[in-house]
């Protein structure tokens, strides 16, 4: 193989190689940037719902419980739970795709039951009770999503009047929720955890479509870099040392020995051709001889 393929072919390969590491590092990168971003706009929306909650706790919930009856139950106006849940389906309206949940594994709403990961999630924090939170990538019916879990513990005997014994419970609240499930809630017990969810699905596509234009981009640039390559080791290397070749052979058989080597350039090959043309220069001297 000649040395114009053989260097082409390294140099392809090398490149290629640089490339693909490249593009992965772009698409892992990107990953991590989308993944960064999910997390800051978990964060803020479980604190905007955390204090929402604060405020129903600390600011609405008081004046409510004066103004209604006992045994009288509305959850939008006394559940802050409920108020956060609703809350969020109207932010839903404004921008679908997140997701949240108050799931618990044994919830008053049927819909907060906790799924099998949300399950886990929970154990988890009931294992460990230092853990003030936890997070990672999770597929929720293929969609992929990042998720911010953080526990709920029954930390006041005040939760207990609506989820202990659901004798004890207003009236209302068991005729709307039942008195089967979301009820003997033990003081001190990790019974639920707020989990929300960002969709990165979106994010992990663009990471990989920017990973791909790169690569097709330094793809050109490399065939473009070859092409040139190519013409110049044609021009400045193949050609000249084939018409040297051609020479020396004809210094050897004796032929045009009349004729000075010479070839049109300044480089190394040019030495050469100085070489071959003294050598040219005594075969016709010895030949005289
Ligand atoms: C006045 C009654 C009442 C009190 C007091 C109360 N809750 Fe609830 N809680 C409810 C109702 C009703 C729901 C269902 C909300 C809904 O419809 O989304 C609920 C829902 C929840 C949920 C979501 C899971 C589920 O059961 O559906 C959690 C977690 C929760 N409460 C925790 C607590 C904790 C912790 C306390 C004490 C700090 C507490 N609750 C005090 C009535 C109460």
């Amino acid at each position: 193989m000649g040395i114009r393929n053989r260097f082409l072919i390294m140099m392809g390969i090398l490149s290629l190689l640089a490339l693909i590491a490249m593009g992965l590092t772009s698409y892992s990168f990107s990953k991590r940037a989308a993944i960064k971003e999910a997390e800051n706009k978990g964060t803020i929306i479980y604190n905007y719902l955390a204090s929402q909650r604060e405020f129903f706790n600390e600011d609405q919930n008081p004046i409510i419980n004066e103004l209604v009856e006992q045994d009288r139950f509305y959850p939008y106006l006394m559940s802050g739970f409920a108020a956060s849940r609703k809350t969020f389906e109207y932010f839903n309206e404004r921008m679908p795709g997140f997701m949240i949940k108050y799931a618990a594994t044994n919830p008053l709403l049927a819909s907060n039951k906790a799924d099998s990961e949300e399950t886990k999630i929970i154990s988890n924090f009931k294992a460990n009770p230092s853990q003030k939170s936890s997070s990672g990538t999770i597929n929720k019916n293929g969609i992929a999503f990042y998720y911010h879990a953080v526990p709920f513990k029954v930390d006041n005997i005040g939760c207990l009047t609506c989820h202990g014994d659901p004798a004890d419970a207003p009236k209302d609240q068991v005729g709307i929720y039942g008195s089967e499930n979301g009820y003997h809630w033990q003081e001190g017990d990790v019974v639920a955890s707020l989990v929300v969810y960002i969709p990165i699905a979106a994010a992990i596509a663009d990471a990989k479509t920017t990973a791909f234009k790169l690569l097709g981009i330094g793809a050109g640039g490399l065939i473009l870099t070859m092409l040139i390559i190519s013409i110049f080791l044609e021009k400045g290397i193949v050609t000249p040392i084939m018409a040297l070749n051609a020479r020396t052979e004809e210094i050897s058989l004796g032929k045009n020995l009349d004729e000075p080597v010479s070839i049109d350039s300044k480089d190394e090959i040019a030495t050469l051709a100085r070489g071959i043309d003294r050598l040219r220069i005594s075969v016709a001297r010895m030949l005289k001889r």
